[in-house]
């Protein structure tokens, strides 16, 4: 039926927007899904896709920025699904942040993004590890473009107030680069990627234009999430690791040229393991002496 018949999926924070059209690819390509969600319609969510695709799919209602609440997704996962291939971290929380908060809410406001966007990655990283070791799969780390090079010499990216988005994202290049080498350099063949996306049209972006919402010439020039699932299902079957997919608007919603590092890992000698991160040229890491 699909590439992935028989395989396992896992979305963070499909009850709308990117996630419930990651997962409805997923199931398209003939996984079974697991999705979770802080919101309780992704309940409905899973139901809908289950009934479109055929595929068995299943809604864990849970608070990514909670270790408790992630542990038990886990475990919910692990126990019915029996392991994962595909996990893809896609659920984040955006905002600015105004440099006049109180002290007391500057903290609460890190503490919320860091947990809800890198803790919450970190954590399911290490949960998920050994099935996707076992079975060989691949996480994709669902990012932004405000971490890509600028576009032009002397050029800056991100947001003036949205620093804790911002930096949260920055340290996302960091596990996808540790976690790409590592397991690479352990022989294992666990594939690790980054999207790094511009303006898509989901309730987060719109959620940027408070009263009449954007206006439909701004919407045009947006990307659609059905573009950005259909990107990852090109990344699952390329085989690369280590990178950060750009993905523009104005561009051509497509996989970036890769060279030879895209091959599995495992069957490379890892010191010509390249990687391509943020766009850079593929430099070689070769293990210390
Ligand atoms: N839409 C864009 O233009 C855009 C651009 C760059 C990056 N991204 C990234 O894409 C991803 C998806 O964004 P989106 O635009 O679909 O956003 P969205 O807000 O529409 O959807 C995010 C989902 O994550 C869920 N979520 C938030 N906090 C959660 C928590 N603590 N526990 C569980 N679920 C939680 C939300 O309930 C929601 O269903 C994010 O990582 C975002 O940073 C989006």
């Amino acid at each position: 039926m699909g590439f992935l018949d028989g395989k396992v999926g896992v979305v963070t924070g499909a009850a709308q927007g990117l996630g419930t059209a990651y997962a409805r690819a997923l199931a398209s390509e003939g996984a079974d899904v697991a999705i979770c969600d802080i919101q309780p319609e992704v309940s409905a969510v899973a139901d809908e896709i289950a009934a479109t695709s055929g595929r068995t799919v299943r809604a864990y209602p849970c608070d990514v920025s909670d270790a408790e609440a992630i542990r038990g997704f886990v475990d919910g996962v692990l126990r019915d699904f029996g392991g994962v291939d595909v996990v893809v971290m896609n659920a984040a929380i955006y905002g600015s942040s105004p440099l006049d908060l109180s002290r007391e809410e500057a903290l609460s406001e890190y503490q919320r993004f860091y947990d809800t966007n890198v803790k919450s990655v970190y954590l399911l990283e290490r949960a998920f590890a050994p099935s996707l070791v076992e079975r060989e799969g691949d996480i994709v780390v669902i990012s932004t473009d405000h971490v890509l090079p600028p576009l032009q010499p002397g050029g800056t990216r991100g947001g003036p107030g949205s620093d804790l988005y911002d930096s949260s994202k920055w340290v996302l290049n960091g596990y996808i680069q540790a976690w790409a080498l590592g397991f690479a350099s352990q022989g294992q063949n666990v594939r690790v990627n980054g999207i790094g996306m511009g303006a898509t049209d989901t309730p987060m972006l719109r959620g940027v234009f408070p009263g009449d919402g954007p206006s439909d010439e701004i919407v045009a020039g947006w990307m659609t999430p059905a573009q950005q699932a259909q990107l990852l299902l090109d990344l699952l079957q390329d085989g690369r690791t280590g990178d950060l997919i750009s993905s523009e608007p104005g561009h051509p919603v497509e996989l970036p040229p890769r060279s030879d590092y895209g091959q599995p890992v495992s069957n490379l000698p890892i010191e010509q393991f390249h990687h391509g991160l943020m766009g850079l040229e593929p430099a070689i890491w070769e293990p210390p002496s």
